[in-house]
């Protein structure tokens, strides 16, 4: 009760502010995503009651009924209204229809709504759930509720439509090796995906960092291999027991939703090699990879047992996934093993293949068989292009477009998904106003606007391009919620651009609809991202006299803030103009949606500075670096250490081995041509100037320059220490990152400061 009670008052507060009227009107705009093929609004509405009844025809019965009850069931949630199940009526009814007689395709539907009843027809189930999918979307979007929301009317506008999707595959990938992610935050994405019309859930069951699905035959890969240690010493676990697998798999077939696994081969393998480290080419021993990026211990392609162990695995993993795809992986498989390996120069030989590049080919060709022989058929990533391509592969395009150009000219099937537009683990805004992503703004409008068939792909080959998918990788993605802060909305996005045909795409018209279809995923308790204010480069920001802050949101909703510390809420001040200080100041602001609800707080301290005097000290060209050894990681532990005589380099341009255990100390002179105030942010662990600590990334991980500051300086010479420590945080070491600080004035680029400018 105390739930239900919750949600009203959320939602009377929510309604409030949109102008989600309870009471639905012809005039009521639609928000149906994907957009239908066809719609036309009518005149009228229709009203779901306690004594609506839905009304399934004799045809598959069975499965017409499967569906009545699973929407029944929601509306139950929702509304309170327990509806019945019939098999007969005409008016005040949700009449479900195979007609097989009907002009669309298998997955289409045609709905009409009038006043006195909702009529989806479909030839297909799976048509008659995306139909009832549409009349859900037609209702208030507190239908999505999980309890009974008082004060709604339970009204869809009349209309009109027939639908069907421009492309059969809808995907949307989850690795869960990098992060493990269980079954209830699985399902609670198939909810949603299932909600869009999206039909194929990719799950990257193994890598180097995880292995996930139990395997009887080898029950090591589960012992062993879903067990990480990570360079903390904190440990990292999980897998799917296969009665888990099944599970997901039926309820994802409940919501026509296909799920194809990914065990990865030959490369992104060092889990099971963990476990099984007689299929490597060295044999071992090895750990879990507890960093990112590729590993160079792979599956030994010379020895005839690696294929057995993974034909034994492929054995046990095809009966679990009903679906026709089989993913091999096949992405980037470093070929250093595989060239130092008798057993592998030996089948090189024996094969008659030129080179590692044909080996990946053959291991491809040679596990293709085994899939074949299941009766499925396999995909893989678009390196399984390397070397001649399987004969019946479906490529997954993600290194670009091209691969699956190349694929499609040599008549094979193509799964779009590349890094550039649907790698939905990039950020979605500025890099100083998002948390941590693997690179950043790849915006909701890009997904959106992204074309799996553009005049890129010849006309004649584009009936190969069977949909696209987005990508979620999670090494950055370490909670539940931060995953889903990065899939959505943009999921939704694609979910649209997969199936509403591009002649019908109109950005602003999904932008719109989204704020429903926001209010429908709070319902699912979905973190979705929201626009941060953006503008200010820094989250401190000195000034000399005075400053002004401009701040503005990607997309363009308004923005609430403070100025008395408080944590803004709906009601605060809205930011209409910049903001200008002339004293010091804490600017807490956050982005507003329709419904009422807060992005995160972005805090700005807004902070006086005298000019940091410049020295006149005369110094000599090239910055000095210091080394000290030892097992390094936090800042503190450099205290006291003892360093290296100085080596003078020109610039920070200087590449220790990542393997060599140390933190590096570069000190000098950078210089500034005015008085101002100057931005900086560094990738390093600590970066000093004039004494005074400006960034601190100690014990961080850092993947992006998302520290600034800013301060004041007087023209001329300033001192700076950087200290880098070669450590592992979060799987990202800090030696990937890039060396040195960056600087700028006011609204230019962060940039290395001129190599001419820096001395010791
Ligand atoms: C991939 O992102 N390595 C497929
Ligand atoms: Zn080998």
């Amino acid at each position: 009760m105390k739930k239900i009670l919750i949600i009203s008052c959320l939602w009377c507060c929510i309604a409030l502010f949109t102008g989600y009227a309870t009471t639905v009107t012809q005039d009521t705009p639609l928000n149906i995503t994907p957009t239908p093929k066809s719609l036309v609004q009518k005149s009228g509405t229709f009203a779901i009651t306690p004594k609506t009844v839905f009304v399934t025809g004799k045809t598959q019965r069975d499965e017409l009924q499967k569906i009545a009850g699973y929407f029944q069931t929601k509306i139950q949630h929702a509304t309170g209204y327990d509806l019945a199940i019939k098999n007969s009526g005409s008016s005040n009814c949700i009449s479900l229809q195979i007609d097989r007689s009907l002009k669309v395709g298998d997955e289409g539907y045609q709905l009409s709504v009038t006043s006195k009843r909702v009529s989806v027809k479909a030839k297909t189930p799976q048509g008659l759930f995306y139909g009832m999918q549409s009349v859900m979307q037609l209702l208030p979007p507190q239908i999505e509720s999980e309890q009974p929301v008082e004060g709604i009317d339970w009204v869809m506008p009349c209309v009109e439509i027939s639908d069907e999707p421009a492309y059969g595959y809808r995907g949307m990938m989850l690795d869960v090796c990098r992060h493990f992610h269980d079954v209830e935050f699985v399902k609670k994405q198939l909810d949603i995906m299932a909600m869009f019309k999206m039909n194929r859930f990719h799950w990257h069951l193994t890598d180097d960092q995880l292995w996930t699905i139990e395997i009887k035959k080898y029950p090591r890969l589960a012992q062993v291999g879903s067990v990480r240690r990570n360079a903390d010493g904190s440990i990292h676990r999980g897998f799917y027991t296969q009665e888990q697998i099944k599970e997901v798999v039926a309820y994802a077939a409940d919501r026509f939703i296909t799920v194809i696994p990914e065990i990865e081969l030959p490369g992104h393998a060092l889990a099971a090699l963990t476990a099984y480290p007689e299929y490597s080419c060295t044999g071992g021993p090895f750990e879990l990879r507890n960093k990112w990026s590729i590993e160079e211990n792979v599956y030994c392609a010379g020895n005839d047992k690696t294929f057995e162990f993974l034909e034994d695995i492929i054995n046990e993993v095809i009966p679990l996934f009903p679906g026709k795809y089989f993913h091999i992986g096949g992405d980037e498989c470093p070929k250093k093993r595989w060239d130092a390996c008798p057993k592998c120069q030996q089948r090189i030989k024996d094969e008659n293949l030129k080179d590692s590049h044909e080996l990946q080919s053959y291991f491809i060709h040679r596990i293709e068989k085994i899939i074949l022989a299941h009766g499925k058929s396999m995909i893989g990533w678009d390196e399984i292009l390397e070397g001649g391509l399987a004969p019946s592969a479906t490529v997954m395009s993600w290194r670009g477009e091209e691969g699956g150009i190349t694929a499609a000219s040599m008549g094979h099937d193509v799964i779009m998904t590349p890094s550039k537009w649907l790698y939905v683990d990039a950020g979605q805004g500025a890099v100083e106003a998002e948390p941590i992503a693997i690179k950043f703004a790849v915006m909701l409008d890009k997904i959106y606007n992204y074309d799996p068939s553009s005049e890129k792909i010849p006309e004649n080959l584009r009936h190969h391009v069977l949909g696209a998918q987005c990508n979620m990788w999670t090494e950055y993605a370490v909670t539940p919620e931060y995953t889903e802060y990065l899939l959505y909305p943009r999921m939704l996005a694609l979910a649209e651009l997969d199936w509403t045909p591009k002649t019908k795409k109109d950005y602003n018209s999904f932008a719109r609809r989204l704020d429903s279809q926001l209010v429908r995923l709070d319902m699912h308790h979905i973190n979705y991202h929201i626009p941060m204010p953006e503008g200010p480069m820094a989250n401190r920001i000195a000034y000399i006299d005075n400053t002004t802050l401009t701040f503005h949101n990607s997309r363009n909703y308004p923005m609430v803030y403070t100025i008395d510390g408080n944590e803004p809420n709906a009601s605060s001040t809205k930011y209409e103009t910049p903001l200008s200080f002339d004293h010091d100041a804490t600017v807490k602001i956050a982005t507003l949606l329709p419904s009422g609800k807060l992005s995160p707080t972005r805090t700005i301290e807004v902070v006086k500075e005298n000019l940091m005097p410049a020295t006149d000290k005369a110094t000599q060209p090239g910055i000095e670096v210091r080394r000290t050894e030892g097992n390094l990681y936090f800042v503190k532990d450099v205290e006291g250490a003892y360093w290296s005589d100085p080596e003078v380099v020109k610039d920070f341009d200087f590449k220790p081995n990542i393997d060599d255990k140390g933190a590096y100390c570069y000190t000098g002179y950078f210089e500034v041509p005015a008085d101002g105030i100057y931005y900086f942010s560094s990738e390093m662990d600590e970066l000093q100037i004039d004494g005074r600590v400006v960034i601190s990334n100690d014990g961080k991980l850092i993947r992006h320059s998302h520290t600034r500051n800013s301060i004041a300086l007087q023209k001329g010479k300033h001192a700076f220490r950087l200290l880098m420590i070669n450590n592992n945080i979060g799987g990202y070491l800090r030696t990937w990152n890039n060396k040195g600080f960056i600087m700028a004035t006011e609204g230019s680029e962060l940039k290395l400061p001129d190599i001419h400018t820096l001395s010791h």
